[in-house]
């Protein structure tokens, strides 16, 4: 397959810190991008010729027009741009504050779209190029006690699949990226909200166990650069056999009270 920086020049990368977002910078610039990657804290990454850090918090940002306009005129303009940046709470709904919902919600849903708004027009204005939201096969098979991050997901992935039915055939290319775990520090980044719940705690440990096990995130850059390669509108499950391909089907063939049993059985609720 010919590397992407024979279409692609420039991307920008929302949450290039750790995890996904910075294996997904590296492995941009290795087909030859350029990359200019977000984190709250920017000082913290090392610029290179090909990685320039820049500064992004998603619960502060409103607008986005004119920090992206800023950014997409330095760059000399993005022919990609990669909504990955996430953060989640986790516990029971009636634990958490309203704080904590609007917190996600702006982080992993209302940010990236409207992020994606000011995007989508420049991107549409140049007649080329991809926007891709990180959403997670949490959106169709729901993680217990991450109901703010499940629905913010099945939001973002319905966000995709409007884009993508707006303008069937020419891009900007929408792809709708749903990994299953990837081994990252995103549990250990997550806000707890346990209460000395035995429930909540099994879970948690199972959701600990699933993340040690999980694949390396070289696996979610290889399917992100193929689809990105398939210069088409596109779906992507990204994870492990069981996680992807099985929870998928599973997903949209089962019945949603056999759904909810088998995911209770899945993470050990009695
Ligand atoms: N790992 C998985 O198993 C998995 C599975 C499915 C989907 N995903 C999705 O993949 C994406 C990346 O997650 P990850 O696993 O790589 O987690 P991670 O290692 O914790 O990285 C999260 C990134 O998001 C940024 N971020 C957090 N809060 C932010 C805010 N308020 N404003 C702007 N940036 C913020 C962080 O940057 P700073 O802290 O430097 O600002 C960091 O770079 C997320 O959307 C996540 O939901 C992950």
């Amino acid at each position: 397959m010919p590397k992407l920086g024979e279409r692609y020049s420039r991307a920008l990368i929302t949450g290039a810190s750790s995890g996904l977002g910075k294996a997904f910078s590296e492995g941009l610039i290795k087909e030859g991008l350029s990359v200019w990657g977000t984190s709250r804290e920017p000082e913290q990454m090392q610029s290179s010729d090909q990685f320039t850090p820049i500064k992004l918090d998603l619960t502060k940002e409103r607008e986005f027009k004119e920090w992206f306009d800023h950014w997409d005129s330095e760059s000399g303009g993005f022919d990609v741009v990669i909504n990955n940046a996430g953060a989640s709470c986790f516990g029971r709904w009636e634990t958490m504050s309203a704080a904590d919902v609007e917190e996600q919600i702006r982080v992993l849903l209302t940010g990236p779209m409207q992020l994606g708004r000011v995007a989508y027009r420049a991107l549409i204005g140049r007649g080329q190029g991809s926007l891709v939201n990180i959403s997670s096969v949490a959106g169709e098979m729901p993680i217990p006690y991450m109901t703010a991050y499940n629905a913010s997901k099945a939001g973002l992935s319905a966000f995709s699949q409007s884009l993508m039915l707006e303008s069937p055939k020419r891009p900007p290319w929408i792809i709708d990226f749903r990994p299953g775990d990837y081994q990252t520090s995103f549990n250990k980044r997550m806000k707890k909200r346990l209460e000395n719940d035995s429930e909540c705690e099994s879970v948690w440990n199972e959701l600990e166990k699933l993340m040690a096990n999980a694949p390396e995130t070289s696996a979610a850059v290889s399917d992100l650069i193929s689809a990105l390669g398939k210069f088409r509108h596109c779906t992507r499950y990204s994870g492990s056999f069981v996680q992807t391909s099985i929870a998928s089907m599973a997903s949209r063939l089962l019945p949603n009270a056999l759904k909810r049993y088998t995911l209770r059985s899945y993470y050990k609720i009695s």
